[in-house]
């Protein structure tokens, strides 16, 4: 019988963190979870605010390149699992500053590791160290074809490079130590809570508030997008269900060019907002391409479904409209997020738009 009771999560206040977090706690009151999370600019307590009360619950503010914080956390609460989300999770930001991507992603993991290594020495059998990750690792992909969990790595951007760095180090410590891990490698999400340098909600902030819509080269580059709900959903699937030193790819089976995305944004918000049809589309505004842009990614998500019955509930529509309609109920979070330092990186990034 495993023993999942005392759960340190990694990077619960980020986007897909704080998902995981509110689901978890509040799913599995019988579990202690312990949050812990530097707070850099892409973590926000506010996306807690349900749960920060609630019993089984407890954050720490921390580094997660802090070995001596880490002994001292695995000492104190017993940690019989790990769920590690903390990373940068930029790509544009790894462009400008790789260093930032190799401490935590790399780095950061290491150390998490080895805590977990030494803690779990001679009693390793009922502990899981899960590993979340990313379809960039794969690198990219021409017209056809999908990743699959064989797909040869072949990151190219350091962001993508940091993780399937850090994917390389938790293998290593399940075969060299016999750390229990478990890894996903998941494609693009989308949701509440997402921060606005991203795509998704970049654009919708800049549609509410009539600013260009920056759509990188020419808009034909795919991704394949997934509702957080529907990963955290199967992160729980493989947490529990998942077989020790396997990894399973997560996606939505939802390619989208970035182009038809952002039109499907626009025409969304123009009804949402009241606008004319076709009003928020010429805010479209075709800007300098990424560095290194990969063109496609496109997930094989059949060994989740076939051997954990995990599927995505969302169709990306509706999925869309409920991530439009969170923003729009919640301009405070956007307006807080957006103040401060955010202006600064947008300003760089965008100029002054
Ligand atoms: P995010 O940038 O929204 O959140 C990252 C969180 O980690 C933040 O709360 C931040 O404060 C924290 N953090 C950063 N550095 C830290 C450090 N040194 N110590 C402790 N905490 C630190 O990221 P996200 O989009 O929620 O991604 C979470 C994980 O999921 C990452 O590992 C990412 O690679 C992976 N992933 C993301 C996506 C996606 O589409 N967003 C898709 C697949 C996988
Ligand atoms: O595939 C999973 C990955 O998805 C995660 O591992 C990353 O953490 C996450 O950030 C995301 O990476 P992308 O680079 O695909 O996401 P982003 O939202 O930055 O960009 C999506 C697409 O939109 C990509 O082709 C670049 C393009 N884009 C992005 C921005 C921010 C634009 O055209 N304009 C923009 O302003």
């Amino acid at each position: 019988m495993l023993n999942l009771h005392r759960i340190l999560i990694t990077g619960g206040a980020g986007f897909i963190g704080s998902q995981l977090t509110r689901f978890m706690v509040t799913k599995y009151p019988q579990y202690q979870f312990v949050n812990l999370d530097a707070l850099t600019y892409a973590g926000n307590l506010e996306n807690l605010r349900e749960i920060e009360k609630t019993a089984n619950y407890e954050f720490i503010k921390g580094d997660i390149t802090d070995a001596v914080l880490l002994n001292e956390l695995f000492s104190k609460y017993d940690f019989t699992a790990v769920l590690h989300c903390a990373a940068e999770s930029h790509v544009d930001r790894s462009i400008s500053d790789p260093l930032a991507f190799v401490r935590t992603n790399v780095l950061g993991t290491v150390n998490l590791l080895q805590a977990a290594k030494t803690h779990w020495w001679g009693k390793m059998d009922d502990k899981i160290f899960y590993h979340i990750s990313t379809d960039e690792v794969y690198g990219s992909l021409g017209a056809e074809g999908l990743f699959t969990e064989s797909t040869a790595y072949d990151p190219r951007s350091p962001y993508a490079a940091s993780k399937a760095s850090s994917d390389h180090f938790v293998r290593a410590y399940h075969h060299t130590y016999g750390l229990p891990v478990k890894l996903s490698n998941c494609s693009n999400n989308y949701g509440p809570y997402h921060f606005p340098e991203k795509l998704i909600p970049l654009c919708i902030h800049n549609i509410i508030n009539r600013k260009p819509l920056p759509i990188y080269g020419k808009g034909e580059n795919v991704r394949d997008w997934l509702y957080v709900e529907d990963h955290v959903r199967a992160i729980d699937v493989i947490f529990h269900q998942g077989k020790i030193g396997e990894t399973y790819n997560i996606g939505g089976h939802n390619e989208w060019t970035n182009i038809a995305l952002v039109k499907e944004l626009c025409r969304q918000m123009d009804t949402k907002l009241g606008r004319q049809p076709g009003e928020s589309e010429q805010l479209i505004t075709f800007v300098k391409d990424r560095a290194g842009h990969d063109l496609r990614y496109a997930i094989d998500a059949s060994k989740l479904y076939r051997e954990l019955g995990w599927k995505p509930s969302l169709q990306f529509e509706e999925g869309l409209s409920r991530t439009i309609d969170w923003y729009l109920s919640n301009p405070e979070w956007l307006e807080h997020v957006t103040s401060g330092a955010y202006k600064g990186y947008y300003d760089k990034m965008y100029g002054d738009g």
